[in-house]
């Protein structure tokens, strides 16, 4: 071929592929991520975001023969604009799966437009256990209140914590925590002395606690959402509540790892339930946790990070084995998925499309001048206890 032709021919090469956009489009595996980026939960959205960069950034932006592209939106935690970012992703961009979900409402409110559009809906942070109900389509990399809960319940009554008041998040993961939690620990003999609910948004810890230290139980079991637990942890502290022999137990949650760090020294010694920790002694997560610090200024993961990082490993896999296939071909491949995750091992049932992963009893403890959440006992392999089937 001459230069002449060569240009024309590349000239008209370009004109083609200009026509067939959506030709071009389909050669693309889209993943739309929505997260809360800004407002009080953006540090949910920060480790998610991260994670999924970084197992982009690990394993390739091709897959199944399809580029991989990632459109993160910020939905500023507010359920109806996740329901419309997600319909606009769904319609306009045409995208394979949907992830992220920071908070259970915004979860919830998206689920119809995952079964409508037939689309699979990767939940990666919230947790509420109801939520793989709302859709046929979703699949969830995150965990479950209950699975972290009974579990608590479980370890509380044989290390002398017999009377207990629960202070919880008012809305679906906190309710999914106080009633799990407290029928389990009745269960096993144990007394719950009064069931708290704090408001979701910017609560006022205060009071709650001051009701706490008059009622004088041996715990004060805690939920509330990733980001949250500082405040907690600081008017805990205030109110003398650890001098005064008031234990603090919970769900992970209230010592994530993201934050941990700068709660001190009333931090050291609190035991919570959690399926990971950023001290998980692993390879595979010694892996994970350098690499995300490495390619983010030393910000530690938390179990954020890690529901994102495992949703898109499935997500990968999953288009990998259908080569990108239809919602349903991929929702199928989703299911039944079994690995090793920086949390330990995990799979995806394929009944109820949750995740079952082990639980572990962790004691906040201080290794080289650094706070961790140090695992100290298992229980494998549990299942959302919150299904019926
Ligand atoms: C949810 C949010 C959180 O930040 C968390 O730690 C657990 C659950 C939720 O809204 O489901």
């Amino acid at each position: 071929m001459t230069n002449k032709r060569a240009l024309i021919v590349s000239a008209l090469v370009s004109a083609v592929l200009c026509t067939t956009g959506v030709a071009i489009a389909q050669d693309k595996f889209k993943i739309g991520l929505i997260l809360p980026m800004t407002g009080p939960f953006a540090s949910t959205g920060k480790q998610i975001e991260a994670a999924a960069r970084l197992y982009m950034a690990q394993n390739g932006e091709t897959v199944g023969g399809k580029k991989v592209e990632l459109i993160v939106k910020d939905d500023t935690s507010a359920p109806d604009v996740t329901k419309r970012i997600a319909q606009e992703l769904v319609v306009n961009d045409k995208v394979n799966v949907l992830a992220g979900f920071g908070l259970t409402p915004l979860a919830l409110a998206t689920a119809p437009i995952a079964t409508q559009s037939k689309t699979p809906l990767v939940v990666m942070a919230a947790a509420t256990s109801s939520i793989t109900e709302a859709s046929p389509f979703i699949i969830r990399t995150s965990f479950t209140l209950p699975q972290a809960s009974v579990s608590m319940a479980d370890w509380a009554p044989n290390n002398g914590i017999k009377k207990v008041v629960t202070l919880v998040s008012d809305y679906g993961p906190g309710i999914d925590a106080e009633k799990y939690f407290k029928d389990r620990f009745l269960f096993n003999g144990g007394q719950v002395v009064d069931t708290l609910r704090v408001p979701m948004r910017n609560p006022d810890f205060a009071p709650f606690l001051q009701k706490v230290r008059d009622l004088k139980p041996d715990a004060m079991f805690v939920f509330v959402p990733s980001g949250a637990g500082a405040a907690l942890m600081k008017q805990y502290a205030e109110r003398g509540m650890d001098k005064a022999g008031i234990k603090l137990i919970g769900t992970g949650d209230i010592t994530d790892d993201d934050i941990l760090n700068g709660m001190g020294e009333v931090a050291v010694g609190v035991v919570t339930s959690h399926h990971y920790s950023t001290s998980h002694n692993s390879a595979v997560n010694k892996k994970f946790v350098a690499a995300f610090e490495k390619a983010n200024a030393g910000l530690r993961p938390n179990f954020m990070a890690v529901g994102g990082y495992d949703g898109m490993r499935v997500i990968y896999e999953a288009a990998k084995a259908t080569k990108g296939g239809s919602g349903e071909e991929l929702l199928a491949a989703m299911k039944g998925q079994i690995f090793e995750s920086p949390r330990g091992p995990m799979f995806i049932d394929a009944q109820t499309r949750d995740v079952v992963h082990n639980i572990y009893i962790r004691k906040v403890e201080k290794v080289n001048g650094q706070l961790y959440n140090q695992e100290f006992e298992t229980l494998k392999d549990v299942k959302d206890p919150g299904k019926k089937k």
